[in-house]
């Protein structure tokens, strides 16, 4: 079938499913011009959380599916890939972070997750954020606790130096953006001298120094279209550069290189293909399913972030 023809496809079965597709911004570019919705984590959470669609294709990873089922038990959410995973949320089990609050009982610990999480993380945690609002809720936070903030080490760290605040950090990162390097950043800036770079929070501390910007992915959006600038380097997963290109194509845009490769594709979030998002909403599987315990202990924080970045 050609990819026009599945495209149609694609939107005949969303109406007769009475179906929302969202996707995330590193999606493919296919993906990214079919979806209804297409955003970073914060946007995208709180789409799932208004949508009156009876079905929510999520085209992004498994948590993100997740999130969205938390916030709508009732409706059927499927990812068009189950095996699409997370490295940072791999690097922090429920059972492990269960295991070092159990050890540090004494540290009365407020929990501070990045959404890059699992559900099981999300209900042991007290709020919920994105790199779009994690500086506004770590500001937040309780004056008289300690804060542990997991998973990814990088984000919590620029947070710190954002809000002065000090945490506690689970060492989990991200394999896609720690591979940017100051050499090989460096290097692009060099080369295009008059080009700002724009970076991901989730980037080492060795690289967000080079940056001009840090954001998440939506605010990448506003920063370069707002900025009087022609040229900007890119320092985040590759997806992010179809809709820079499409939503402002006066300027020019340049991934962010490592020492490997000339930019950088996150393994899991390119599992989505059309054809799997197609075969998701016939068959209305891969499904994400969670236990109803996990899934309303979850709920909280999600909501106390919607509630706070509003
Ligand atoms: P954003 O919320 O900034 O889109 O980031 C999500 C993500 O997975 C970054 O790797
Ligand atoms: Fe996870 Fe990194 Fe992929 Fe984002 S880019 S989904 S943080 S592995």
């Amino acid at each position: 079938m050609v990819a026009t023809d599945l495209a149609e496809e694609i939107l005949e079965l969303k109406r007769e499913r009475n179906a929302v597709i969202l996707a995330h911004n590193y999606q493919v570019r296919e993906i990214q011009e079919l979806a209804d919705y297409v955003g970073d984590s914060l946007g995208l959470s709180y789409h799932a959380a208004k949508t009156d669609a009876d079905v929510i294709a999520f085209c992004g990873v498994h948590f993100m599916g997740e999130t969205a089922k938390i916030v709508n038990p009732t409706k059927t959410v499927v990812i068009p890939d189950m095996d699409a995973g997370c490295s940072l949320s791999d690097s922090c089990p429920p059972t492990q972070l269960a295991a070092f609050l159990d050890a540090n009982a004494a540290k009365n610990y407020y929990v501070i997750a990045y959404i890059n999480c699992s559900a099981g993380v999300k209900a042991l945690s007290d709020v919920i954020v994105t790199s779009g609002n994690a500086t506004r809720i770590v500001e937040a936070a309780p004056a008289d606790r300690n804060i542990l903030f997991v998973p990814d080490q990088n984000l919590g760290s620029w947070v710190m130096e954002q809000t002065g605040r000090k945490m506690d950090l689970w060492r989990g990162n991200c394999y896609v953006h720690i591979e940017f390097t100051r050499a090989s950043i460096g290097r692009i800036r060099e080369a295009y001298p008059d080009a700002k770079v724009v970076a991901h929070p989730e980037c080492t501390y060795a690289v967000r120094l080079l940056a001009d910007e840090v954001c998440s992915t939506e605010k990448m959006i506003s920063y370069c279209r707002d900025t009087a600038a022609d040229a900007f380097i890119i320092v985040t997963e590759s997806g992010m550069l179809h809709r820079l290109r499409r939503e402002i194509p006066d300027k020019t845009f340049i991934p962010g290189p490592t020492d490997a490769c000339a930019c950088a594709d996150c393994r899991y979030m390119k599992m989505n293909t059309l054809e799997k998002l197609h075969d998701g909403l016939l068959n209305l599987s891969p499904e994400i399913v969670i236990p109803e315990d996990i899934r309303a202990r979850a709920a909280l924080p999600i909501r106390r972030m919607l509630e706070l970045s509003r």
